[in-house]
């Protein structure tokens, strides 16, 4: 047997274990209540003796039930009355910005995305041969007339209105109306990426943007990543009405990347009330967590970091205080917390140019109130070294 080139391969090693989530980790939503055995159950019922229709070819949007549960999840959390044939199912918001490319923008288009933002997004629109160019965001979030001054001839703007990633900003109402109004008056589009707007502790979820334009302009991204967990690999797109027969006509030529083996148990656990149930629960759960972590930074880091409540979400973003800043920079502080054992995200690594911010973005939504003030403990211990 010709083994040439054996002698270069690497020694044969066993995958290294994943080390468990660290406090204030924030790619980490609660998991170990996540409800498995009714997750078991539909995922039974489902591939026991699954449907025909599973079996054959499937629509290239998704699994029809399971667009049917996003479309009633959508209308009643997100006050968006969209319906079951306007959603196609992804992989996640990689898979969303390709589809979405794809079927309305062309090479070299310039894309407007959030700055600072989620770096993923940027990525995603340079693989696609666009031109993302990140505009910057205050504090009533992104700004299309501060957008439209370097990029005059943007053809769409990917943004977070419910709530700015990572800063946490809601975008008023008067911001929403000015990007749609640009959207309509230069034929552009809207990009609206909502990923964890379930988790507001006051009042009630915003309405989603989409829920303002009718004339077309805005599509709407999903993800299951927040509200379940990210291993799921499962969201969703929402595009208007009138999009729908190029959405369709490009769809052979799309690489549908979203598994068949999940949509139906998701469909049915949705369907079933479990996910409901599941969101209020992780809800209730988070704003008692964020008070346990805003305690626990008061109380033991009031010297290093100054933090105010978020309404919503599932991370806060900490301000050095002039003292620690004097001292070290958001980078320097996230690697000294890395090395005691807890994980921040700084600020600056945000940007995509220039940081224009310190800051640690930390994540309470993964953690018990125990492990978040051990964890702010030993943050706190390891910035004052
Ligand atoms: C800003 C933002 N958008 C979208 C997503 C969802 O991405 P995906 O559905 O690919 O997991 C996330 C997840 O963390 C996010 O932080």
């Amino acid at each position: 047997m010709d083994q040439g080139g054996a002698d270069i391969l690497p020694e044969k090693a066993p995958p290294v274990a994943p080390a468990p989530l660290q406090p204030f980790d924030t790619s980490a939503p609660e998991l170990m209540l996540f409800p498995y055995r009714q997750w078991a159950r539909h995922h039974d019922q489902t591939w026991r003796r699954p449907d025909a229709a599973l079996l054959s070819r499937v629509d290239p949007f998704g699994w029809p039930p399971l667009r049917e549960a996003i479309a009633d999840h959508l209308r009643e959390w997100r006050g968006l009355p969209c319906t079951a044939d306007q959603i196609f199912i992804t992989s996640g918001v990689v898979e969303a910005i390709g589809l979405i490319a794809a079927t309305t923008l062309n090479e070299g288009d310039d894309v407007l995305t959030e700055e600072p933002g989620y770096a993923v997004l940027n990525r995603a629109v340079h693989h696609n041969r666009l031109v993302s160019v990140p505009s910057p965001v205050d504090q009533q979030g992104f700004d299309i007339k501060t957008a439209l001054q370097t990029t005059p001839r943007a053809k769409a703007a990917i943004v977070t209105p419910s709530r700015h990633y990572p800063l946490g900003v809601t975008m008023p109402l008067s911001r929403r109306l000015e990007l749609i109004e640009w959207a309509v008056a230069r034929n552009a589009y809207v990009i609206e990426d909502d990923f964890d707007s379930e988790y507001r502790f006051q009042g009630q979820p915003l309405p989603a943007m989409m829920s303002l334009s009718n004339q077309d302009r805005v599509i709407y991204v999903g993800s299951f990543s927040k509200v379940i967990f990210s291993a799921l690999r499962l969201g969703f797109v929402v595009f208007p009405k009138s999009m729908l027969p190029k959405v369709r006509s490009s769809s052979p030529q799309i690489d549908q990347q979203a598994s068949l083996m999940l949509q139906p148990v998701l469909a049915r656990f949705m369907h079933s009330g479990d996910f409901a149930i599941h969101i209020r629960r992780m809800r209730r759960l988070y704003a008692k967590r964020q008070v346990a972590a805003l305690q626990a930074i008061k109380l033991h880091a009031a010297d290093l970091l100054i933090v105010d409540p978020v309404p919503a979400g599932m991370h806060l973003v900490a301000n050095l205080t002039p003292d620690l800043q004097s001292r070290m920079s958001d980078t320097e502080a996230a690697k000294r917390a890395k090395s005691a054992g807890v994980t921040v995200q700084p600020l600056s690594s945000f940007f995509a140019g220039p940081p224009m911010r310190q800051g640690l973005v930390m994540g309470f939504a993964g953690f018990s109130e125990e492990q978040l003030e051990n964890g702010v403990r030993v943050l706190a211990a390891a910035l004052r070294a």
